[in-house]
């Protein structure tokens, strides 16, 4: 006689992942789906700007923990984003509807929503990324240009230093995380005037030293204005900068047109 089988468990509970963004201002930038995803998760994590955003978060739901915690001077940032990984995924596997809050948008300029969804997908479980406003959103608004008149290159800073990269001078540059910039050991969380030094002597290959850099920083609060410096290049290393802010560099030279394409599109008119 053949023994039956056990039958299999009925609805199992299944793991799932969301990764949304809060955006950067306080209250003003959460769009509903993103709510939606927070308010019917099992477990929240999150990976906020500030304590008070944090705070704001755990009234949308019961069971929000912190992230930050896994932060410490002198710790590798990337130990940090692969742990941030690891308890996520620990609570979806272990059947829960997990959902990762990070400010802006969860998928810019941010490692472990990426690698979680990554993760989760390949090991079978529904993985979702919910865009929200990033702090690049709000600079086009609050520094009013487009991206889409000269063009526009985002580079992180550092990458600017470590390898060799192509500036475009006729379109707008963007850096990101200047505030460690040059940082090679990925542990500290701010470098100073000798790193700006170099990133600005790689700069001035392309540009004049009295070329305008905007220090940009998207308000949090709903309180605050936006902050907008303009300094000059050679004056960036001795500008105190935030960890908070974005640099970005207006065009130093107009398009130049190419006239033989030109010419060759002229011809099948
Ligand atoms: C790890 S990235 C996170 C970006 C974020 N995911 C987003 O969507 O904007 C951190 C970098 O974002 C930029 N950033 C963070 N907060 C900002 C703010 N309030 N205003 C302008 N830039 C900001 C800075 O360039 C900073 O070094």
């Amino acid at each position: 006689m053949n023994t039956p089988l056990p039958h299999p468990p009925r609805n199992p509970a299944r793991g799932s992942l969301a990764c949304v963004g809060l955006g950067m201002t306080l209250g003003s930038h959460l769009t509903p789906l993103a709510r939606s995803h927070i308010e019917q998760a099992d477990v929240v994590f999150a990976a906020l700007s500030d304590g008070i955003v944090e705070t704001w978060l755990q009234r949308m739901h019961p069971d929000v923990r912190s992230l930050q915690s896994h932060y410490r001077e002198g710790k590798s940032r990337m130990k940090t984003y692969r742990e941030w990984v690891d308890v996520l995924m620990t609570e979806v596997r272990a059947g829960k509807r997990v959902c990762g809050v990070f400010y802006g948008h969860p998928g810019i300029f941010a490692w472990s929503p990426h690698k979680a969804i990554e993760v989760a997908r390949a090991e079978g479980f529904e993985a979702h990324m919910e865009p929200g406003i990033s702090a690049e959103d709000c600079l086009y608004a609050d520094l009013g240009f487009d991206p889409g008149r000269v063009g526009c290159q985002h580079f992180e800073a550092s990458q600017l230093l470590f390898y060799e990269r192509r500036i475009d001078v006729t379109g707008y540059l963007v850096l990101w995380q200047v505030g460690v910039v040059g940082d090679r050991s990925l542990k500290r969380f701010a470098t100073g005037a000798a790193h700006r030094q170099v990133l600005v002597d790689v700069l001035a290959a392309d540009y004049p030293l009295d070329h305008e850099v905007i220090i940009y920083r998207a308000a949090t609060l709903p309180i605050e204005r936006p902050r907008i410096r303009r300094v000059a290049l050679r004056d960036l290393p001795h500008t105190p900068l935030t960890a908070e802010e974005t640099v970005v560099l207006p065009p130093a030279q107009a398009l130049k047109p190419n006239l033989a394409v030109q010419e060759r599109l002229a011809a099948l008119e």
